[in-house]
């Protein structure tokens, strides 16, 4: 660089820093930087690369690395994927802040999907927690140890609604539940952005995958999503509306098509609904490669014709398509797309950067020391053992079989994930080291006076996968295991099994056809329990697994999903009693592949049956082999006590608009021990001009009762709860009949009706 180029690189940078004052919004800051912005490196804001190659070693000579590293020099890239760490975070913000002509800081991206270092449980088991508060405290800690390596922005929360188990990406949302998927969509916004996204350790949040990637046909990953707008406003919008109005500074869009649009171009979505109906006022990213897949798609001619169509779709960054830094300046020229629609994107993008605090400190965070004291800390482990064991839902437990006894019981642990160090950690796991989780043998070796004694019993896979992007391949021949199990089983008391799925076995690309236990532990389960019935299965998956043997044969059930660093800890605690289990399903669990998509909140039809009798003939709306009904219903899980609800009752039966109706049940704590129940209200509006769910979720609240307590739990609802997108495309609420139902799950039938004036 020579010294002429040097003066006016300080000098602008200087400007850059200095020349606004304190009291100056961060919307004239980005005017001005705006205006001294070449198009290039207007457009260059708009490009996002992943990182792969070593920023501290020699640069780059060739490909793909050298282009990207001569980019960076340039001003032509706004932000990084997957490059973390403090020492790497700094190396590549050097080359951007002291080597491109504005020094404009680039803000480094990373899926913070649960956790960095320190894993925390997937998504989908926090959000079996019901604990919002717990979910919040989840993501800030993950944020802070995200932040003290560097990261200012996670590709999280994922927000889809999900109800379909095939799909592999079950696993990093919150079930299949709009409201329930709301409060923790928010929760997590909270936890990322903290009050005010300068203050320490906060990190920027993105809403995805919008929209409807979670109603992929078939369960199939990145499949066509055709839905009605009734679906897409009522089911699957909620969630990403929640995150919006937390103030969430990104959105991501999806993979799939919706109705025939690549998502990546919806105009409708991005343009009118985000940007203009919600006043979003962030930036859209695209999801990975996105943009160039609109070719594959059959909706983009070529790379230059993709461009375009996300540029107009309302996609401000493209995340490594590299389509909007070849082709947008072309696109220009042409009167494809104009100038507003860049200078919309590129302001929206160094507004985040303002607010994050980048342009005040490049290196936000960057500090070794603090890097290494804040990498695992007590705190963060503590968080993420406190909400593991929220996480776990009891789905059955017959003769109080469970707890176990910590003194004298000859207990037998079997089946292959129950040593395993490395599934527990689950799918998106980036940051993690392999093989750090607590498994449920360590967990369960810290009770000292037990009698434990362990056997694998069978292999789950062939080949241990390296990472986030081998196929696992399945174990469906090996049995040698079985022998000592089934002796071991013979000569304990109890049997506890820990079967599910591999760490990989779910996450994104891992769809499925077969939800069974896979590969021989099913067959394992068997053998075992016929030498010894006193079995207490504890299964380990990232989605709901088809668990009908074991719900008729098998007399306890712990539903311990993918529970992160902490997680045999967490089980154990359970498993003694240490810890009564309060978990509640998020998703519904199927009695057959052939169910799905399956959800509690489905409409009634027109043939429904008549619950629990047989309606004497074929024509109505069944299957000939198989119940309706889920095997564990949304909302379902059980405690180590009991509660009884008595006294429904509401204080009026009319609500007028402006009002409110309070909805009061008494909960009581019928068993022995003290334990915790999520009270959970459903509302239903059985007569409506679009046909509406059988039952909605609209209120849940946590109560913790010692035995033999009560207490009134009440709740409030006003026409707000009542609104939904009518046949006029209004969000209303419509006059008439509703029911309300309050209990703890989804199936409870005890209802009382008002009416809305
Ligand atoms: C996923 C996104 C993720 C992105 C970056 C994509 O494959 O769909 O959810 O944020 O990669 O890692």
């Amino acid at each position: 660089m020579n010294m002429n180029h040097l003066v006016l690189k300080l000098s602008l940078v200087f400007f850059i820093h200095f020349s606004t004052t304190a009291q100056q919004s961060i919307d004239i800051k980005v005017a001005e930087l705006l205006s001294k912005m070449t198009l290039e490196e207007k457009i260059g804001q708009m490009n996002q690369y992943n990182g792969f190659w070593n920023f501290t070693g020699p640069s780059p000579e060739e490909g793909d690395a050298k282009v990207k590293y001569e980019h960076l020099r340039k001003g032509l890239v706004g932000s990084m994927l997957n490059v973390r760490g403090v020492r790497d975070v700094r190396s590549v913000q050097k080359i951007a802040v002291e080597e491109s002509r504005l020094g404009i800081p680039l803000i480094f991206g990373f899926d913070l999907i649960h956790g960095y270092k320190t894993v925390f449980p997937i998504p989908l088991a926090e959000a079996a927690s019901w604990d919002v508060k717990a979910i919040e405290l989840s993501a800030k800690l993950a944020a802070k140890e995200a932040a003290a390596a560097g990261i200012n922005w996670t590709f999280a929360p994922m927000v889809d609604i999900t109800r379909d188990a095939r799909w592999g990406r079950v696993m990093e949302g919150a079930g299949e539940d709009p409201y329930l998927g709301s409060l923790v969509a928010a929760a997590r916004v909270r936890g990322f952005q903290g009050e005010k996204l300068n203050a320490p350790f906060t990190i920027a949040a993105t809403a995805k995958h919008f929209a409807a990637y979670g109603f992929a046909e078939a369960g199939r990953d990145y499949n066509t999503v055709d839905i009605g707008l009734n679906t897409l406003h009522n089911m699957v919008l909620p969630p990403f509306k929640a995150a919006a109005d937390a103030g969430i500074k990104t959105f991501m869009n999806s993979f799939n098509d919706l109705n025939g649009i690549p998502a990546t171009a919806d105009a409708y979505l991005q343009r009118d609904i985000l940007k203009g109906d919600w006043g979003f006022e962030g930036f859209v990213v695209s999801d990975w490669g996105s943009i160039r897949e609109m070719m594959d798609h059959g909706y983009a001619r070529d790379r230059k014709h993709a461009g375009e169509l996300a540029v107009l779709g309302g996609s401000d960054m493209d995340m490594e398509s590299s389509i909007y830094i070849n082709e947008l300046e072309t696109l220009l020229e042409e009167k494809k797309i104009n100038l507003a629609h860049i200078d919309d994107a590129v302001s929206r993008i160094l507004k985040v950067k303002y607010e994050l605090g980048l342009f005040d400190d490049p290196y936000l965070y960057c500090n070794e020391e603090v890097e290494k004291q804040i990498t695992g800390a007590q705190e963060i482990v503590e968080a993420s053992l406190e909400v593991a064991k929220k996480s776990i839902v009891l789905l059955k437990n017959e003769n109080n079989i469970l707890p176990l006894r910590k003194k004298g019981q000859k207990i037998g642990l079997i089946g292959p994930l129950a040593a395993d160090k490395n599934s527990p950690l689950g799918n998106w796991r980036i940051a993690a080291e392999n093989n750090t989780a607590i498994s449920v043998l360590e967990g369960m070796q810290n009770y000292k006076d037990n009698r434990l004694s362990h056997a694998q019993g069978v292999r789950l896979v062939e080949k241990v996968p390296a990472g986030f992007h081998e196929e696992v391949a399945i174990n469906t021949t090996d049995k040698t295991g079985f022998e000592a199990a089934i002796a071991l089983a013979k000569k304990v008391d109890v049997v506890v099994m820990v079967l599910g799925e591999y760490g990989f076995q779910s996450g994104e690309g891992r769809s499925r056809t077969q939800l069974g236990l896979p590969g021989l532990q099913q067959e394992l389960l068997e053998k075992v329990t016929m030498a010894n019935p006193n079995v207490v299965l504890v299964v380990m998956n990232g989605r709901p697994l088809i668990l009908n043997w074991a719900a008729e044969n098998v007399p306890a059930i712990v539903e311990a999903w993918h529970l992160g660093t902490q997680s045999g800890n967490a089980i154990a605690q359970v498993l003694y009693g240490d810890y009564n289990p309060s978990g509640k399903l998020p998703m519904s669990f199927p009695r057959s592949v052939g169910q799905l998509p399956l959800y509690y909140n489905h409409k009634s039809t027109g043939r429904p049956g008549a619950e629990g009798e047989d309606p004497g003939s074929v024509f109505w709306s069944h299957y000939g082999d198989e119940k309706n009904s889920a095997l564990f219903p949304f909302g379902f899980g059980l405690s180590y006590t009991e509660f009884e609800y008595t006294n429904f009752q509401l204080s009026t039966a009319t609500l007028d608009r402006s009002g409110s109706i309070t909805a009061f049940v008494d909960v009581k704590n019928t068993g022995a021990v003290k334990g915790k129940e999520v009270v959970q209200l459903y509302l239903q509006d059985p007569y409506a001009s679009t046909t509406r769910p059988v039952k909605e979720l609209k209120g849940f609240q946590m109560v913790e009762l010692a035995p033999g307590e009560s207490k009134k739990v009440s709740f409030i609802i006003t026409e707000a709860d009542l609104k939904f997108y009518n046949a006029k495309q209004q969000w209303d609420a419509e006059s008439g009949i509703f029911h309300v139902y309050i209990g703890g799950n989804s199936l409870v039938k005890n209802k009382r009706s008002f009416e809305l004036n």
